[in-house]
């Protein structure tokens, strides 16, 4: 969209007499006022939102600030709700033990978490660097070099939890890969937002079950999505599906 904008406007100017005012022509103005929206949409579903019972009311602490989607690297946020839940979730799982979280490419994730519970020990490993905001809890992470991670972080993550750029056999098993070199032998709880597509090979690579819980996105997939645990959540995330 933004390339066939550039292109129209190019040709206006190209087009036009020095003398006159610039007009742009009546597809250069509808894409313009397509692409205007959809920028306007994307900021006020995106940027900022505000969290349920945020403990001390209204205000910048009780807001997640998140960046704009940047579709290119296939980022497509959680709905609030979503977010939540599975914040609530590794959350529950931290209570009373100090244990430590990674974050594999789920920036809301993380951005949930730490709202909810600022001392919680997260680390996010993400390949889009407007995340750097976060500090020495960001990673630069491509899950191309799996293991191309800092070695302070390997064997160290009693929580796990990823959601690969792709629904691909390739990108999951070299997430797996990831996963292993992360974390720390016997306990550990591993959760993973993908395709349902994955199913089998979730099973099959990392011993996962569903989780009845769905998750949704701001923005409207084809795909169906699913979390996927190695840990029976009880009652929690709607339970594990029954096996049919
Ligand atoms: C499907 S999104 C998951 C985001 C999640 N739904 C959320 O709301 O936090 C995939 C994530 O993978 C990241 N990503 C894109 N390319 C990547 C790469 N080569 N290696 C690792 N992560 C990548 C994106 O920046 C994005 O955050």
């Amino acid at each position: 969209m933004e390339e066939e904008l550039r292109t129209h406007i190019n040709d206006v100017v190209k087009e036009t007499d020095d003398d006159d005012p610039p007009a742009l022509s009546s597809h250069a103005l509808a894409a313009l006022q397509e692409f205007l929206q959809e920028q306007s949409q994307s900021l006020a579903n995106h940027e900022t939102v505000e969290t349920e019972g945020g403990g001390t009311g209204p205000g910048p602490e009780s807001e997640v600030a998140l960046v704009t989607e940047d579709w290119r690297l296939s980022q497509f946020w959680y709905e609030p709700e979503t977010a939540r839940t599975v914040a609530q979730e590794v959350n529950s799982l931290c209570n009373g033990s100090n244990y430590k979280v990674a974050c594999i490419a789920c920036p809301t994730l993380y951005a949930y978490l730490k709202n909810m519970n600022p001392d919680i020990s997260a680390q996010l490993l993400e390949y889009d660097k407007r995340f750097e905001q976060y500090g020495s809890d960001f990673t630069y992470y491509d899950y191309n070099q799996p293991e191309d991670l800092p070695l302070e972080l390997k064997h160290s993550y009693q929580v796990i939890v990823a959601d690969p750029p792709y629904l691909s056999k390739e990108c999951l098993e070299k997430v797996t890969q990831t996963i292993s070199f992360l974390v720390r032998p016997q306990e550990s709880y591993l959760l993973l937002l993908t395709g349902e597509v994955q199913r089998d090979r979730a099973a099959e690579l990392l011993g996962l079950h569903p989780c009845n819980f769905r998750p949704q996105h701001s923005s409207k997939l084809g795909n169906e999505f699913r979390l996927f645990t190695n840990y029976d959540p009880g009652e929690r995330l709607g339970g594990w599906e029954q096996e049919k």
